[in-house]
């Protein structure tokens, strides 16, 4: 399996780790700065070149590593070469892509993996695989959190709500796929959020004026009935990431910080019957377990078993349907049902 990676920041770094890590041949890297594309290539023994089209040629995956608004036109370039594509969350930033990038590349009969990573992380593939097995009973409330600084790239580019679609598609999106994961499909989306003018470093240089501080508070109604209070943010001191969950269900919560550090598992408190306390055990080898790791082998067995993804491009774009919802209820300041975003 010949891979090629598009984009050579945060992310083509991460994904470049974690092919080689696989049995596929990491073929070659392509970027917008050639020194960033050489040295990384260079890390991996692998080819820099010049231009997509000329990656496109040599390989049969493309992982898509690039801003978000450049994933819908590269995918399409992708599907028509006949490649498999990795892409990068989110998927697109409008529902109308999503559905020609998925649509192209079943037409075409290649396959498309979205990096939900968050799937992929330990914490939280055990927690949902302990509400699948009904260890919660019937799942009630979700609380999830996912809060750090404005990123801080070469161009800003995140800043740019027309290029990364803002933090509520780039940052919550990945909370608003757990929860529809976990408690199913979503009826009702209120948002509300704050914004300041405090910018992130390199704002300065930022033609959308620089990334401001932003923290929302996003609810949830469930078909089921249950609810998910999700909060994100972009306004914490650089350095900062703190993700958690309490998810409470009739017969037990389960609970975890990603700041704490002395007690990094689940835990699991029955509600029915003290004595059944049952520890959700979490081996110490599975959090040593790299996720980014982890998704691109999956990614990798899947494309050479034609085992299906963990995560499909459709449950990619109902998660980009929520992110525009609460967006759009942002903007209106009322409730929005996910259909009504087209
Ligand atoms: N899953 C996660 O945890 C996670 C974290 C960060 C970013 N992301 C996503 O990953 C994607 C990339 O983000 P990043 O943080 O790596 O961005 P980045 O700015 O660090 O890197 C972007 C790379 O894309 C390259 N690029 C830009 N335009 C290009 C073009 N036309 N042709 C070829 N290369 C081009 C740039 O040269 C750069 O190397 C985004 O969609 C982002 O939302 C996901």
């Amino acid at each position: 399996m010949r891979v090629g990676i598009v984009g050579a920041g945060t992310m083509g770094r991460v994904h470049a780790a974690a092919w080689s890590q696989t049995e596929a041949e990491l073929v070659g890297v392509t970027a917008l700065e050639p020194t960033s594309s050489a040295a990384l290539a260079e890390r991996y023994r692998a080819r820099a070149f010049a231009s997509y089209e000329e990656l496109l040629r040599e390989v049969d995956v493309v992982d898509l590593c690039v801003p978000t608004d450049l994933h819908c036109a590269m995918t399409l370039r992708a599907a028509a070469a006949g490649k498999h594509v990795v892409c990068e969350k989110p998927l697109a930033l409008s529902l109308s892509d999503g559905e020609r990038m998925i649509g192209a590349c079943e037409a075409a009969g290649v396959r498309l993996f979205v990096a939900m990573v968050v799937r992929f992380f330990p914490q939280y593939a055990l927690a949902a695989r302990a509400v699948q097995a009904l260890e919660l009973g019937t799942l009630g409330v979700l609380r999830l959190k996912r809060v750090s600084y404005p990123p801080q790239v070469l161009d800003n580019w995140f800043a740019d709500p027309a290029r990364s679609g803002g933090m509520l598609v780039d940052l919550m999106i990945h909370d608003l796929d757990y929860a529809r994961w976990l408690a199913g499909p979503v009826t009702r989306i209120f948002a509300k959020s704050v914004r300041s003018q405090r910018a992130g470093p390199g704002a300065a240089e930022s033609e959308a004026g620089g990334a401001r501080a932003d923290y929302a508070l996003v609810t949830l109604r469930h078909e089921s009935g249950a609810m998910s209070l999700i909060e994100g943010g972009w306004a914490h001191p650089p350095g900062v990431f703190r993700t958690g969950f309490d998810l409470a269900g009739s017969s037990g919560v389960l609970e975890w910080r990603s700041e704490d550090t002395e007690t990094i598992r689940p835990y699991l408190y029955p509600t029915a019957d003290a004595r059944d306390v049952a520890g959700v055990g979490v081996p110490t080898s599975a959090l040593l377990e790299d996720p980014y790791s982890a998704e691109i082998r999956h990614v990798y067995e899947a494309l050479a078993s034609g085992a299906p993804f963990r995560v499909t491009a459709e449950e990619a774009l109902e998660a980009l349907r929520l992110a525009l919802a609460a967006q759009r209820s942002l903007e209106t300041g009322r409730p929005v049902h996910p259909q009504e975003v087209a």
